[in-house]
């Protein structure tokens, strides 16, 4: 499967729209997204649930892209989302996003945030911590609220990914350790709160899955905390969250099965576990962020300087970098990027793809393949959806670039570029 696609004129496109066009009528550098690919992914998930004959919730983790945009596409598929901040959550409610619909995650709410949270109605809040759970209990009264919540764990499960983005090990930030009774403990506090609500149980094993072992073993084991649960606590879960981490294909060097495969497998495995049981199969949800916005992000580049030393490779540099996509510099995040136009050209050299900001460690791509460039060249780089506009920022107070959301052949711009004056809006004089 290629990573990008081509017109008959032989330039890159995002969803009909050539890239070289969308560079001129924005601006480089620009992040454009083509919407059909994330209404065609969460699809292919909702399908997975309905073909298993298994109910569940599509919950699309909105920290991989959290705009007001991509909230009213997730909102227009009928599906959930999760924030991990008041910021994410704020965002959410001014898209119009059903609050009711969104879960809060994260392993130091405030009491701010969480206060916020109730105000406006959270769907459900995924306890992560003994501290949360008696600040919970504050805001509920001081309120006179009553919440929904899945409690977080732990499973101590380490998926195949790489090491900095992993949360399912036990020697974790996040959720309630399984093994030493913390989450036994976790359930009892919260049973016993009638301002409380349990559905059920939450967990995350990490980022980049390319395959179901990890989930497997991770379902198993909640299962299994599940069933203890009911023995022990009468407490039946209607909600198993298996969190998410679908992996995607940055490069050629990526195999990942389809991330969607990859769930109707898992829940092959989750109805076989309770068929042992004897029991029903609560409803699944996943939290998938990569998989629905990586691949349908594009970042586009105009070509700058170039810096050639003899016997080594050579510097291109473009007019953005660590602070629209930070994920190279900060975990060696590997991206696969092509020229706008004649793409499939040979390749003649090896260069370095630099980014713009002031560290050595800003390379975008270390080792590119590329024809012949010019200055003033357009660059996509690929696959550039999840984690890329939603950690960057104003390093060497360069402005974040725009955002457009292409779909049926029309670009509209989703997020304006800073400017200068955004730059220092909350800056004052001394
Ligand atoms: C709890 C939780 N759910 C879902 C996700 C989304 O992961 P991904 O974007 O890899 O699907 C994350 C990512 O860190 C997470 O921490």
């Amino acid at each position: 499967m290629s990573l990008y696609s081509t017109n008959g004129d032989n330039q890159v496109v995002i969803g009909n729209l050539p890239a070289t066009q969308l560079a001129k009528n924005y601006g480089t550098p620009l992040q454009v997204y083509d919407v059909d690919s994330i209404r065609q992914q969460i699809r292919a998930f909702k399908n997975e649930f309905t073909k298993k004959n298994i109910s569940g919730t599509v919950s699309y983790a909105s920290k991989a892209l959290s705009i007001k945009a991509i909230y009213q596409i997730i909102e227009e598929e009928n599906a959930h989302a999760d924030v991990v901040s008041g910021g994410e959550l704020a965002t959410a409610i001014a898209a119009g996003f059903p609050a009711h619909n969104l879960s809060f995650h994260g392993n130091n709410k405030s009491r701010f945030e969480l206060d916020y949270a109730i105000k406006n109605g959270i769907g459900m809040v995924i306890v992560d911590n003994f501290h949360e759970l008696d600040l919970l209990d504050q805001v509920l009264k001081v309120n006179n609220a009553h919440v929904n919540i899945l409690i977080r764990v732990t499973p101590g499960i380490s998926a195949h990914t790489h090491e900095y983005i992993q949360t399912g090990q036990a020697d974790s930030k996040f959720g309630f350790d399984i093994h030493s009774g913390q989450a036994d403990h976790a359930l009892q506090i919260a049973l016993a709160n009638k301002r409380i609500n349990v559905l059920g149980i939450h967990a995350h094993i990490g980022s980049q899955i390319f395959d179901t072992q990890g989930f497997e073993l991770e379902s198993q084991k909640l299962i299994h905390l599940l069933s203890n649960w009911e023995e022990k606590y009468d407490f039946t879960a209607q909600i198993l969250n298996i969190g998410g981490g679908f992996g995607i294909k940055y490069t050629n060097g990526d195999d990942p099965l389809k991330p969607e495969a990859i769930l109707g497998d898992v829940l092959d495995h989750i109805q076989h576990e309770y068929d042992l049981l004897q029991k029903s199969v609560p409803s699944i949800w996943i939290e998938p962020g990569r998989a629905i916005v990586g691949p349908a992000g594009y970042s586009l580049y105009t070509i700058g300087s170039r810096k050639d030393v003899p016997g080594l490779q050579p510097y291109l540099t473009v007019d953005g970098g660590m602070g629209d996509n930070l994920r190279p510099a900060l975990y060696q995040a590997e991206y696969a990027a092509v020229l706008a136009e004649n793409p499939n050209a040979s390749n003649y050299e090896t260069v370095h793809l630099a980014g713009k900001y002031c560290e050595s460690g800003d390379i975008l791509i270390d080792h590119l393949k590329l024809p012949q460039t010019k200055p003033g060249d357009t660059i996509v780089i690929l696959a550039t959806g999840a984690y890329g506009y939603s950690m960057a920022s104003n390093y060497n107070r360069n402005p974040r670039p725009a955002v457009v959301f292409v779909e049926n052949g029309e670009a509209k711009m989703v997020v304006k570029r800073e400017t200068f004056a955004d730059l220092i809006q909350n800056d004052l004089d001394y």
